[in-house]
């Protein structure tokens, strides 16, 4: 049995981690926002699921322009969420519960509220204070162009104008100015907030935008344009390493350094770099000496497909071994539509166009989403490595894609002139309860309105329910605890086309049917299905995943 107790160094390297976010999770004062009291009174509901550890995003004072990711002090609660009073008492109850606590540190910008950037902003062109972000004057006779091409993520020019005429950059929205990474206040201020954390007891921390913290400033700053591509989709036209500002070499220095704070703990704290880059690449961020682990984002933009499947996992695992990390997978995150959405649209669907649908152009069959989800869940969930869960997939949680545009609060949808609606739909506020304003999610109406289907998909509806999406994750996870050994698995040779299937320690076996058509399984004790099986437990229905004993 994995040893995931509290002092144990390793006790991440198979955890299954929970990602709160805090706004959606339960709302305990009624102001339509989730708080810190709200999910200290729900802990046990992370207890009785069976997770090792919850990662919350963040929580800290914030104007909301990006969900709290545009933060304005690194060290304190939003009043809005609490008080650090609140945060000991809700680490203190996890800890109770032998619950891990992860926090968000989000080190590539500030919110433009922050002290720094107002400072900077009063201190005028060529202080020491705009040194901490990237000002630059612009192109063009009179300084009106931006000082590059650099575009931002959320769309448009990465670039804003101050009213001196200087310009700063901005990778994500306006209100998210860059920190310049060179500046030595700005890394020391760093380490402070990561001992801050780790000092009030949390255990680990999850890297926002790891990849973009090192950015080559040099003048004359380069323009990006003839790569043929913009925002992300740059970094992958450029050799490795040198892409103006994303995964830069040089960005794993900082990692090395954090290494440092993290290992003079006990247990050594942990962190998870989110860095949206190739596989080769990311694995650098999980290095024993630098962050430990990162997400698998391929997995979680996987195709619903046998072989790409089995050649992922067969990657991630060799990935891991070389860099002593262990393996990671997600299926859902606030950032992307619920797999239990995603996993039925058809390969190549325009999923920017599908959410301006309103989730109507293609219909989902809500039915065969949530089918398909578990069967991805507990194939995710008997893989070698450590698993990440969004909140409200236990429930099986559809997108909420038809979100009227006058709630949407994601910048993405300002930014991009209305193109493209942005990820609202999978941060609405969870369902506890059948009825009520919010479904239970708080005394009153939540800050985003809640289907009324989601009354179906309530923990008060699931809880105890035989078959419930709810049962199946807290059976998955308590026979997970029993049975995973070691980090490896062994792909039985002669699987028909379209099946997963591979052994785990002590000769359990997981087998997955992806194809059209019912399969014969293996012998062996069926101990946990993610549907119904066929003939007394004998064939395996497609979009359904057994486990087997021996
Ligand atoms: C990644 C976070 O997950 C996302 O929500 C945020 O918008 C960006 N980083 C910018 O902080």
């Amino acid at each position: 049995m994995t040893d995931i107790s509290s002092r144990n160094p390793d006790w991440w390297r198979q955890a299954v981690i929970y990602q709160v976010y805090p706004r959606s999770f339960a709302d305990a004062d009624g102001d339509g926002l989730g708080d810190l009291k709200g999910i200290t009174g729900r802990l046990t509901h992370l207890s009785a699921l069976g997770v090792d550890a919850l990662w919350l995003s963040p929580f800290y004072p914030s104007e909301l322009a990006d969900g709290g990711y545009d933060v304005a002090d690194y060290r304190d609660v939003d009043s809005r969420l609490g008080t650090l009073d609140d945060f000991d008492a809700m680490v203190a109850e996890a800890h109770r519960l032998g619950l891990k606590v992860i926090v968000d540190i989000v080190p590539n910008h500030t919110s433009h509220q922050h002290p720094w950037f107002q400072e900077a902003l009063r201190a005028g062109p060529g202080s020491p204070a705009r040194d901490r972000y990237v000002f630059r004057p612009g192109r063009g006779a009179h300084g009106e162009l931006p000082p590059t091409d650099w575009q931002s993520v959320f769309g448009g020019s990465a670039w804003r104008r101050v009213a001196d005429g200087d310009w700063y950059l901005h990778l994500f929205a306006p209100e998210q100015p860059d920190l310049d990474w060179g500046d030595e206040e700005v890394r020391a201020d760093f380490r402070r907030t990561l001992r801050f954390w780790s000092d009030r007891g949390v255990d680990g921390f999850r890297i926002d935008v790891a990849h973009a913290l090192a950015k080559d400033l040099t003048e004359p700053l380069r323009d990006i344009g003839d790569l043929g591509a913009t925002g992300e989709e740059s970094l992958h036209r450029v050799p490795p390493g040198s892409h103006p500002y994303w995964d830069r070499d040089e960005v794993h220095e900082i990692y090395r350094d954090w290494r440092k704070i993290f290992d003079a703990y006990t247990p050594p704290r942990t962190a998870v770099a989110e860095a949206w880059v190739p596989g080769a690449r990311r694995a650098l961020y999980a290095r024993a000496d630098e962050l430990g682990q990162a997400f698998n984002f391929e997995y979680l933009e996987a195709r619903w497909d046998a072989d790409a499947l089995r050649r992922l996992i067969t990657d991630e695992l060799a990935t891991a071994r070389t860099t002593g990390a262990s393996a990671t997978w997600v299926l859902s995150n606030h950032d992307v539509i619920r797999h239990a959405s995603r996993l039925v649209l058809p390969p190549g669907t325009d999923l920017d166009a599908w959410l301006l649908s309103g989730g109507r152009a293609p219909a989902v069959d809500e039915a065969a989403g949530v089918r398909r989800a578990r069967a991805a869940t507990l194939l995710m969930l008997a893989l070698p490595g450590s698993s990440y869960l969004y909140q409200g997939e236990e429930l099986g949680l559809p997108e909420a894609a038809d979100l009227p545009e006058a709630v949407l609060q994601d910048p993405v949808w300002e930014q991009t002139g209305h193109t493209r609606k942005g990820r609202d739909g999978c941060r609405v506020p969870l369902p506890w309860t059948v009825s009520g304003p919010s479904y239970g999610f708080g005394p009153g109406a939540a800050w985003l309105p809640q289907p009324a289907s989601f009354a179906g998909y309530a923990v008060e509806a699931q809880a105890g329910t035989a078959g419930s999406t709810l049962e199946l994750y807290r059976a998955a996870l308590r026979l997970r605890r029993k049975l995973l050994e070691g980090e490896t698995l062994t792909w039985a040779p002669d699987a028909p086309p379209g099946i997963l299937d591979f052994a785990r320690a002590e000769g359990w076996r997981c087998v997955v049917n992806l194809s059209d058509d019912p399969v014969r399984l293996p012998p062996g004790e069926v101990l946990l299905g993610s549907g119904p099986l066929a003939e007394n437990g004998t064939v395996l229905p497609p979009d359904t995943t057994a486990w087997l004993g021996s």
